[in-house]
């Protein structure tokens, strides 16, 4: 099981999908490449991993029948039965901001399916009176290398930090813009 990792007191919740193979093995959620991605997001945002909460829609990795290994998005029934798992981790927490990675995390939070993620990204959403902030997964820009695609999620977290009264700075603005 991949509970989730980080700071009770954390301002901010990062919501993924589900554990692939590297949190798998480490019981660690965000811990492969994607995970890699989203540590130098975090970063860039001034904070660490240990400032803020990372938890998944799911807690165990969806298996993939008559294979050793797999990569499937989580079924609806997956979902709704890990939700009140993470329902209860947001209400320990109770963060200033949740931040759902990707249209499956979307899909598993909101209960609504299909969700177009390039449709909703950067627009504020609620859960349970909370502002959700829905963005692009890091594996969607690690498939995905166009600074164009980068700077949306940074605006996303910039939404975040403004959202929770963090300091902005000139640098962190011009961050995946290109040079004149
Ligand atoms: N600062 C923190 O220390 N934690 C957060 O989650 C956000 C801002
Ligand atoms: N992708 C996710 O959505 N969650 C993880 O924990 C790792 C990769």
């Amino acid at each position: 099981m991949v509970f989730g990792v980080g700071n009770i007191h954390a301002d901010i919740l990062f919501i993924g999908e589900a554990p692939g193979a590297d949190e798998d093995s480490m019981g660690e959620p965000f811990v492969g490449k994607a995970g890699e991605l989203l540590t130098r997001i975090i970063t860039a945002m001034g904070l660490t991993r240990d400032q803020v909460y990372i938890a998944n829609v799911l807690k165990c990795r969806p298996d993939t029948p008559g294979q050793f290994s797999g990569n499937r998005k989580p079924n609806p029934e997956e979902m709704a039965t890990c939700l009140p798992f993470l329902q209860e981790q947001i209400e320990l927490i109770r963060p200033k901001v949740l931040i759902a990675l990707g249209a499956t995390a979307i899909e598993g939070i909101l209960g609504t399916s299909p969700i177009q993620v390039t449709k909703v990204r950067g627009q504020w959403m609620q859960f349970r009176n909370i502002p959700l902030m829905p963005t692009f997964h890091p594996a969607y820009l690690l498939r995905n290398e166009s600074v164009t695609e980068k700077r949306k999620v940074w605006e996303d977290m910039m939404a975040v930090m403004e959202q929770i009264g963090m300091p902005i700075s000139e640098k962190q603005r011009r961050f995946f813009t290109k040079p004149a």
